[in-house]
């Protein structure tokens, strides 16, 4: 059976079926044995074709398509920056730095082939230090492939630095804080040069697309959303970890495949930009943003965090939006003192305070929303608003001052 055919059931994993039992980085030899060598003859139209066809959406949030993306620096003219998003500065996120520490090669095929289709000599991976080794180790197992050149560094690790300004802000010497647009990354990078910043998830199946071909990918999925994607689930699950699912899937079958025992209340969805849903209401659910979206939800960062019955998802919430004010690049007024203020009632509600306003909150967030050079008070704003309307029993109960149901050990992880 040939490397193709093996891969080629849709329900396989695809990214993560070829990892090591024991934990360790896949070497070059073992990755080219499974998945082939980097599909050189490939031209550059040819391989842009193939992403176009697959459908292949960024995996890094946003979910625009990889295919505009790459040829909006094509069309530039100037020779382009290949840059490789691997910072995931979103804490209840592992699956960037899985990929990179386990499958660090599919990850450099993709930024390869990335820079092959848009006639690019230079490819950064950015990564954070705890995965730093494995991507440099990986880098020096390869030869020098089509005169590209491969290099990678650490970022800080900060949830503002992977926003793609900031990151380039960083790579060209200053600070890992968002920077006003235009110019966007395309237009003027990194040493201002036209720069592709795609998330490592995406271009590890970018990578598998240049080699298996458009139809391939689409046998995964839904028309509407091709492909499989990661998903990392935690909280009162028996096997929190990272998780390679079809999207269209049943949300169930993910969160019975991490044990969950089917008693949580919520469920947050999307990471710390994310939106809560009920349980009850994401029983039916499919992993996909068309199907998350009937709850006013997106899959987001791909972090999904259960919530059991005997936590306070009032509490949880106040914590991680002190976090992200916390975490605001302290650049523009609305992000720095509005999401401080919003942390500031949402404390006050959490630990039953008389002076606690949900109107003066809602107010807050209205303020907030759509004010910032870079989209981090929205997500805040979005996760808050979320939770007053899915925990809209328990606010009440925090408001006539009752005691919290919630046993008080932290869900959430802050770092
Ligand atoms: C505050 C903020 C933080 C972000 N952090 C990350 C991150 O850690 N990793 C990532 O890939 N994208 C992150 N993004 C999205 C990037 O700006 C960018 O859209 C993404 O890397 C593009 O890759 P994709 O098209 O493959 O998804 C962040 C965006 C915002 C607003
Ligand atoms: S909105 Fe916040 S995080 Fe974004 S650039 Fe402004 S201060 Fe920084």
């Amino acid at each position: 059976m040939s490397v193709a055919e093996k891969l080629a059931a849709p329900a396989a994993p695809r990214l993560l079926g070829g990892l090591r039992r024991d934990g360790r980085a896949v070497p070059l030899a073992a990755h080219v044995e499974r998945y082939g060598p980097l599909p050189l003859e490939l031209r550059a139209a040819e391989l842009l074709d193939r992403v176009a066809r697959s459908g292949l959406t960024g995996r890094g949030g946003a979910g625009f398509p990889t295919a505009t993306k790459l040829e909006s620096v094509l069309r530039r003219g100037t020779r382009p920056i290949v840059v490789a998003n691997g910072t995931e500065g979103e804490p209840p996120s592992g699956k960037d730095k899985a990929l990179l520490a386990y499958a660090p090669h599919l990850v450099i095929d993709g930024a390869v082939l990335a820079a092959r289709a848009v006639n690019a000599k230079k490819v950064i991976v950015a990564t954070t230090s705890i995965v730093h080794a494995a991507v440099a180790r990986a880098i020096s197992e390869r030869p020098r492939e089509a005169g590209i050149a491969v290099r990678t560094l650490v970022v800080p690790d900060r949830f503002v630095a992977g926003e793609e300004t900031a990151l380039i802000q960083f790579l060209n010497g200053g600070p890992a804080a968002p920077t006003l647009t235009p110019p966007r990354p395309y237009e003027r990078g990194v040493g201002g040069a036209p720069t592709v910043v795609l998330n490592v998830e995406t271009l590890a199946h970018l990578a598998l697309i240049a080699r298996y071909g458009a139809t391939w990918f689409r046998e995964a999925g839904t028309p509407d959303e091709p492909g499989s994607v990661l998903v990392t689930v935690s909280g009162a699950v028996r096997d929190p970890g990272v998780y390679e699912v079809e999207l269209g899937s049943p949300f169930a079958q993910l969160l019975a495949d991490a044990g969950a025992d089917g008693q949580a209340q919520a469920y947050l969805v999307g990471g710390y930009f994310g939106t809560w849903v009920k349980a009850t209401d994401a029983h039916g659910a499919a992993v996909s943003n068309v199907d998350l979206a009937h709850f006013g939800a997106s899959l987001g960062a791909r972090a999904i965090i259960v919530l059991p019955p005997d936590a306070c998802g009032v509490v949880e919430t106040a914590r991680v939006a002190r976090y992200l004010a916390e975490e605001s690049a302290g650049q523009c007024g609305p992000c720095v003192h509005g999401l401080a203020a919003i942390a500031d009632s949402l404390e006050q509600l959490a630990d039953g305070l008389h002076t606690a306003d949900t109107a003066l909150l809602r107010r807050r967030l209205a303020q907030v929303a759509n004010r910032g050079a870079c989209r981090h008070p929205d997500g805040a704003v979005a996760l808050v608003a979320s939770a007053l309307r899915v925990f809209s029993d328990e606010v009440d109960r925090h408001l006539r001052g009752r005691r919290c149901t919630g046993h008080g050990r932290p869900v959430l992880p802050i770092p």
